[in-house]
């Protein structure tokens, strides 16, 4: 148990270190650190004294840093078979296998290979990681809901994601990893040559950054300091308009028709750029009555 403690500050201080700021914890992550806390306090002290260690423990090295991110070369062909290898590289990309604990997936985007609007989120999270899917879980079933709001169904859009593993924290006692973070610039950096593959496969006439880390990891670290200086705003990347948004997720945390008014408003942008029908009914969403 002490191991495991010892591990998760290590991980806490890399992450400091490289510039991460805040993890989400889930509740289920809280119980077992309690739990933890708990039955070591119920341990008795040891009767004999400790032998005093013969040397003082190596220091833990530093994590590898990553490599630079993979040339992505994909055959001639059409959209189809270039999306499947590029989907069968990304699966068999050494580091991103690495970064995937046994039984979960690498995730690559979905959708609809001749979208006009392609989603970016951050990274897969439990369930995406499980299913290999990105966006299935809570902020996947209220982006559908969004997508659904434009008057449109998921599978006629394109969703993928800045990085294509589950960014790691240290798991708990039942082997488990609750908690997110947002990855590092590094591992951004890493993935984002899949990303311009898919852009480059799908070729959306539009793009949509998901919340600050995605919209950072497009136009660069340190590009701007909030996300309000930025949101509602058009950019480019890849040589496409970009549309910068809020994640679905802070949706789920802030559910006020405030919030939910300002993410519309980004969206109604992107289906007027796009030559979509807006109806009155959906220049009305979300307005105070
Ligand atoms: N949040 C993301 O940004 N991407 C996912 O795939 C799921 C949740």
């Amino acid at each position: 148990m002490r191991a495991a403690l010892t591990a998760l500050g290590d991980e806490l201080r890399r992450l400091r270190a490289a510039g991460v700021k805040h993890i989400a914890v889930s509740d289920e992550a809280i119980a077992a650190l309690r739990r933890t806390a708990a039955s070591r306090k119920r341990v008795p002290a040891p009767q004999a004294a400790e032998p005093e260690p013969a040397a003082k423990p190596a220091a833990k090295p530093a994590a590898p840093a990553l490599p630079s991110g993979p040339v992505v070369t994909l055959p001639a062909g059409d959209k189809a078979a270039r999306w499947a290898a590029l989907k069968s590289a990304v699966q068999a990309d050494p580091v991103c296998r690495a970064h995937v604990r046994p039984g979960m997936q690498v995730v690559l985007g979905v959708g609809n290979l001749d979208a006009a609007v392609m989603f970016v989120g951050e990274a897969p999270g439990a369930e995406e990681e499980v299913q290999g899917e990105p966006f299935v879980g809570p902020a996947g079933q209220l982006l559908n809901r969004m997508i659904s709001g434009m008057g449109l169904a998921r599978e006629q859009v394109y969703i993928g994601n800045i990085m294509n593993w589950r960014p790691e924290l240290p798991v708990s006692a039942d082997g488990k990893q609750y908690g997110n973070r947002p990855p590092t610039a590094a591992e951004m950096a890493y993935c984002l040559p899949y990303l311009k593959a898919q852009i480059s496969v799908v070729d959306p006439a539009i793009l949509v950054a998901l919340g600050s880390t995605a919209a950072q990891g497009l136009l660069g670290p340190g590009s701007f300091k909030t996300l309000g200086e930025v949101r509602g705003t058009w950019r480019e990347f890849a040589g496409k308009p970009l549309m910068i948004t809020y994640h679905p997720s802070y949706i789920l945390r802030n559910p006020t028709n405030r919030s939910k008014r300002l993410i519309w408003e980004d969206l109604l942008k992107v289906m007027g750029r796009a030559g979509m029908t807006i109806s009155e009914k959906q220049q009305g969403y979300f307005l105070e009555k």
